[in-house]
């Protein structure tokens, strides 16, 4: 039997940013003996056992199948309470930061800990001026790719090739670089993002411009055609800054672990983003925003009522989500979803668009909020539920949406990157198991095997 003691609020005090974790104790019961295992507590009052020398003293691993319970490191860069409907970045509140900073000036503060200095900041967007052009011989690369490639695979591997041409930077971390590597791959990935939505669609790749800012930028490379310059409206631009903001980190997610893992064998941070991408891509993750839409447009082409899909959703052998709900860690609203609701209905007034698919999101919601199976299992609006709608309206198509999350969430990556290739302690990340395969067993030739 093993039992723990958890230590109590007491006996545990708080550590401030930077400084060695305060460690008290919690006492595990073990076959009749006890040990003593260090507890750890975050700025924020988050306890967790430290439970490195647990299987060294009794022989027995945790087991924490989708890793619920288990904190994989300590983090300065973002702080979630779930329960309380919190997210901050560096400890500025994500509401904030939503409306009066950019995506830029978040990139930095997410990277380096603090809001720049207006000359840091216009040195950050000159190094992402001046590293906006990818290789011209990685437009052959693109060119590789069948018409009907996913964006997220163009992505994915366009990051890994864009990786070949800096062979320099791939050898190893060096921390005077960090300002540089990051506006490299910040800026290379929105250009590399535009190409492959112009590769898509059979359209001649469009180059960046020096003087259009980030965001703007991106629209350009996105919506000009030769000759023909797009002019991106301030509002869309605001509106896809704040998405770009909103996605920019969210501590230790599915593809943030990922990069983290991928970073904790020294691997390059190319090849570590590249392998957050894949982990983005999936449905259950940043592809949630693609499976919105097209659970939205399936019940309005069907004329399903909203009331018979909500029945489905309930109905465990249906095996149907209501995609867009639901988190693991936030068990109240996800802030995020909050502002992108508001934006949303903003943006579309804006444009003048009516989209029946965002009445049949606002209509979901409103029967997800009051019905005991979503309000029982804490199930709220996430971040997806209302971005594919914004982006949309944008004219950004459907395939693209998690390529935009991707951009959006690439200074995150980075910033784990770097606190894992600047942890002392750190060490290649490598879980354990539970084995419950068969055991040993002799070969059996196959003649004489069940026929
Ligand atoms: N629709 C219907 N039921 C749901 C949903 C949903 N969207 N989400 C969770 N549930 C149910 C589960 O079936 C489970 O029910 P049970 O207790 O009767 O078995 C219960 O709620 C708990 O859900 P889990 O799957 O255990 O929650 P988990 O933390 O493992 O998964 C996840 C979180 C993957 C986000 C899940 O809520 C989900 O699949 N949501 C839909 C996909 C989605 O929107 N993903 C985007 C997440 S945000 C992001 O990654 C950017």
């Amino acid at each position: 039997m093993l039992s723990i003691e958890k230590p109590t609020t007491e006996t545990i005090k708080r550590t401030t940013s930077g400084s060695a974790p305060v460690s008290k104790t919690a006492t595990v019961s073990f076959d009749g003996k006890s040990i003593d295992l260090p507890v750890t507590v975050g700025t924020e009052n988050e306890v967790g056992i430290d439970i490195a020398q647990l299987r060294a003293k009794t022989g027995w691993i945790t087991l924490d199948d989708g890793y619920g319970n288990t904190g994989a490191c300590t983090s300065d860069i973002t702080f979630i309470d779930g329960e309380a409907g919190i997210l901050r970045y560096r400890g500025y509140p994500i509401e904030e930061l939503a409306e009066k900073s950019t995506f830029v000036e978040v990139a930095y503060l997410l990277l380096f800990g603090e809001l720049p200095s207006a000359a840091q900041l216009q040195d950050f967007r000159d190094h992402l001026t001046h590293y906006q052009f990818i290789h011209e011989d990685l437009r052959h690369t693109l060119q590789g790719f069948p018409p009907a490639a996913p964006p997220m695979a163009i992505l994915s591997a366009m990051i890994t090739a864009a990786g070949c041409f800096e062979p320099a930077l791939m050898e190893g971390f060096d921390d005077h670089r960090t300002a540089e590597l990051a506006a490299r791959v910040m800026s290379r990935v929105r250009t590399i993002a535009a190409a492959a939505y112009k590769k898509a669609k059979g359209r001649p790749m469009i180059y960046p411009k020096s003087d259009l800012p980030y965001v703007a930028n991106f629209l350009h490379m996105m919506f000009s055609k030769p000759y023909m310059d797009y002019q991106p409206d301030p509002e869309m631009v605001r509106a896809l800054d704040q998405i770009f903001i909103l996605h920019a980190d969210h501590e230790q997610n599915c593809s943030t672990s990922t990069v983290r893992m991928v970073g904790s064998a020294k691997a390059n941070l190319w090849a570590s983003i590249a392998a957050g991408v894949c982990a983005l891509w999936g449905p259950l993750h940043g592809g949630a925003n693609m499976e919105v839409i097209d659970m939205l447009t399936r019940i309005h082409q069907g004329g399903e009522s909203v009331s018979s899909f909500m029945a489905k959703v309930k109905d465990k052998t249906a095996n149907v989500k209501l995609m867009g709900f639901g988190h693991r860690v936030y068990k109240n609203f996800d802030p995020r979803a909050k502002i992108i609701k508001t934006a949303c209905d903003r943006v579309l007034a804006k444009l003048g668009i009516h989209d029946p698919l965002l009445d049949i999101a606002k209509q979901l919601e409103e029967v997800a909020l009051r019905d005991s199976y979503f309000v029982e299992r804490k199930l709220y609006p996430n971040v997806d539920f209302y971005s594919g709608i914004i982006m949309r309206a944008m004219g950004i198509p459907t395939d693209m949406f998690t390529v935009m999350f991707a951009i959006g969430r690439i200074p995150g990556w980075i910033s784990h990157w770097r606190e894992v290739n600047l942890n002392p302690n750190g060490r290649i990340n490598r879980p354990r198991q539970i084995y419950t395969g068969p055991t040993n067993r002799a070969y059996v030739p196959i003649e004489q095997r069940p026929k």
